[in-house]
């Protein structure tokens, strides 16, 4: 397995185009996006990560793995590069917020340390939404 970091571009094709389309026709620049961090197999990715700096604290913006690629250690990987980048920073917490209807997600972010530190309803997605961090 090798993950390394990426630029954006190289994983637009990856995270999807409808959520792309999406979110650069509401205004959010991918160009922001500071740092992302890819998993390649066979010069393809298989796993992608992205996250920036927020208020002094590292936000995980998304995580995925291709399905016929998850179990295999690849979304925890991917989280330490972006914990290893949060304390190279001296950032005191890596934060992020997933919904209910991400059940494997919540498992694997509690497995690794991070805790639920706030839930709300979340209206428009119809789905209880949770704030998870943990310090890197
Ligand atoms: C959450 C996610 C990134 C984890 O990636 P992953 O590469 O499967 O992660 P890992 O292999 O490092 O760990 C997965 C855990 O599930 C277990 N597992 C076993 N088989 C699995 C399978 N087929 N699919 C998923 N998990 C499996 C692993 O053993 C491991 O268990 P552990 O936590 O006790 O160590 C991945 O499931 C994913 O892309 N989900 C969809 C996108 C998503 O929900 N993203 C997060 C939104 S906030």
């Amino acid at each position: 397995m090798q993950v390394r970091r990426v630029e954006p571009a190289d994983i637009r094709g990856f995270t999807g185009s409808n959520w792309r389309v999406f979110n650069e026709g509401i205004g959010w620049d991918f160009a922001e996006e500071k740092e992302c961090f890819a998993v390649f197999k066979d010069n393809r990715v298989v796993g992608a990560a992205r996250c920036c700096m927020r208020g002094g604290l590292m936000v995980l913006k998304s995580i995925i793995v291709n399905r016929d690629f998850r179990g295999q250690g690849i979304g925890t990987a991917l989280l330490e590069q972006v914990e290893d980048s949060a304390r190279r920073k001296s950032c005191p917490k890596v934060v992020l917020e997933t919904s209910a209807r991400h059940k494997d997600a919540i498992e694997f972010y509690l497995r690794r340390g991070y805790q639920i530190v706030a839930t709300r309803y979340e209206w428009f997605f119809e789905a209880d939404w949770y704030s998870l961090e943990k310090p890197p």
